[in-house]
């Protein structure tokens, strides 16, 4: 895999870029009455709006000649077929084999089907949450289940968090679903408050099963259920498991019969399809679940078959290198205009700063080029109050992402056309600007003296030609929220590609693990600590003499 530089669209780009560095948006849309319609594609339930970019025809052809030259259509198929894509860690990379169509029978990945292990799970997963909300799975004492709590961290917990909390309109009310994932204490202190323990049940989420905090509030939860009254024999009536460690879970103590697979195949951070979504659900139901896959899977033919100047993915993921590689943009705002999606830029962050926040080629060699930005976000309105400063005034371009349904489950008044109402103007806002002479005539129609209007114009310019992409949906659904993070899953793939970086590893985590043990260690046990810096060991002498 080589450097992206090496593309001759790379190099075209980066001259194209000094053409247009001058050129405003509001200029595009005056010199083409058509921009609207032709900066559009959409796909699985979702219509991308990516006219308010500072691009014309000349870059998305650039763009698109780049995800050409990237091998693009080759990752696609490579991906799909099950190659060992994720190259160090010698695996295939599947997240779309778990919401395949029903209609294809098999997908044969090192000798084995692996739809026949993604239906048996299901199927699994099906009899798991019928038994739940049939009240024929009992706890110890013969109650009926009414919570039930997740517990692991990263990809074992934010996108089962993030997918339960979008579809709180299917959720299902003779079941809470929590999350708990931090090792402070706090965390699940506070969930445990809410509890019963003969109506709970605990499903530890954990690829590895190696996980230290999703381990320790494990035991936490097994040691509650116990002090609770739970009978040590009957502890399995409230744990279930989901990992690709069956042996590891086995060890720590689940029953077998309540450990629910996963595989190697899957990255942690792409294992919401899996039975790692277990928690979605038992929140929502199963034929909701199926219906999140099936918006996933159509995002993924979509992904697969389009052609790229109609590829969202393609698109998204272009228009994002052309803003970090080619105007230096440092950061990816995401902004759901929806109170459903707010917790879903962490998901996406995670998803796409786990992915690509790398520094060598596939090869081992090091990057030429920025990679993977800050992604960051919250929802909207609440952000125009807070940080929306910044993306307006500030001196660091940062491109946006406004995401919304046209349509809202909670009719109030008419809040819903005031929501959507801000999430344009927004955008709008971010485009036009506002000019010195706008400024200063304003604060003349208000009656400011024209020292004041010499003194406070400045201040109230705007300088717009800020770009942002615009994802309209008729209505939050379980398909349409499948059908967007998938959107997202792929968009993070063709950029890795394009920057020829592996998207599917991690290595990153480790050392911050490592150490991790090494002063916990310190923390609890009499060391000699004098080899450490300075900094370090009068931390550690701090923690010790508080406890
Ligand atoms: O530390 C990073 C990470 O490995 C993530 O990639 C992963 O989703 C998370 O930890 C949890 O891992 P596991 O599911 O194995 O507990």
């Amino acid at each position: 895999m080589s450097s992206p530089t090496q593309h001759s669209a790379w190099q075209a780009l980066a001259q194209h870029q000094q053409a247009m560095a001058s050129v405003k948006m509001t200029e595009l849309f005056a010199n083409d009455a058509t921009r609207a319609e032709s900066f559009k594609a959409s796909a699985a339930g979702w219509s991308l709006d990516y006219s308010k970019n500072r691009a014309n025809t000349d870059t998305m052809k650039l763009l698109l000649q780049l995800v050409e030259q990237a091998g693009m259509k080759s990752a696609i198929t490579g991906m799909f077929k099950g190659d060992h894509i994720n190259n160090t860690e010698n695996r295939s990379v599947l997240h779309v084999a778990l919401r395949a169509s029903k209609a294809q029978e098999a997908l044969m990945v090192d000798g084995v089907n692996v739809l026949d292990e993604v239906r048996n799970t299901l199927a699994q997963m099906e009899n798991f949450v019928t038994q739940l909300h049939s009240g024929e799975w009992k706890g110890y004492s013969g109650k009926k289940i009414t919570d039930v709590v997740s517990i692991g961290i990263g990809g074992s917990y934010l996108g089962p968090k993030v997918v339960t909390e979008a579809l709180t309109p299917y959720k299902k009310d003779d079941i809470r679903v929590h999350f708990v994932a931090n090792i402070d204490g706090s965390d699940i202190t506070e969930k445990l408050k809410l509890l019963k323990a003969d109506s709970t049940v605990f499903i530890v989420s954990s690829k590895s099963f190696g996980t230290l905090e999703t381990l320790y509030n494990a035991n936490a939860a097994r040691a509650w259920c116990i002090a609770e009254g739970v009978p040590e024999a009957e502890i399995k009536k409230h744990f279930a498991a989901v990992s690709s460690n069956v042996e590891k879970a086995v060890k720590f103590g689940m029953a077998e019969e309540n450990i629910f697979p996963m595989w190697d195949w899957v990255g942690g951070r792409y294992s919401l399809w899996s039975a790692i979504g277990l928690p979605v659900a038992v929140a929502v139901g199963m034929n909701h679940f199926y219906e999140l896959l099936d918006g996933a899977h159509a995002m993924d033919e979509h992904f697969k078959s389009a052609p790229f100047e109609q590829n969202l993915p393609v698109i998204m993921g272009a228009l994002g290198v052309w803003y970090s590689n080619f105007h230096n943009a440092q950061t990816h705002a995401l902004i759901p205009y929806d109170h459903y999606l707010r917790a879903m830029p962490a998901h996406i962050q995670q998803l796409d700063m786990e992915s690509n926040g790398k520094a060598n080629l596939v090869d081992g060699s090091g990057v030429e080029t920025d990679t993977g930005p800050i992604i960051w976000g919250g929802a909207g309105t609440n952000g125009q109050h807070a940080y929306h400063q910044l993306l307006h005034q500030g001196t660091r371009l940062v491109p946006v992402d406004f995401i919304a349904p046209l349509k809202t489950h909670n009719p109030v008044a008419d809040h819903h056309a005031q929501l959507f109402a801000n999430c344009l103007s927004q955008s709008q806002a971010l485009m036009v600007g506002k000019s010195l002479a706008q400024a200063e005539q304003e604060l003349r129609d208000a009656g400011a003296t024209e020292e004041q209007v010499a003194a406070i114009a400045p201040h109230k310019v705007i300088p717009g030609n800020r770009p942002s992409n615009t994802l309209l949906t008729e209505q939050l659904t379980p398909f349409t929220t499948g059908s967007l993070i998938a959107l997202y899953e792929h968009r993070t793939f063709v950029q890795g590609t394009i920057w020829g970086i592996n998207s599917f590893d991690q290595w990153g985590v480790e050392l911050g693990k490592v150490l991790g043990t090494d002063i916990y260690n310190r923390l609890v046990n009499d060391t000699d600590n004098s080899q450490l810096d300075a900094s370090t060991q009068a931390l550690i002498a701090a923690f010790k003499t508080a406890q």
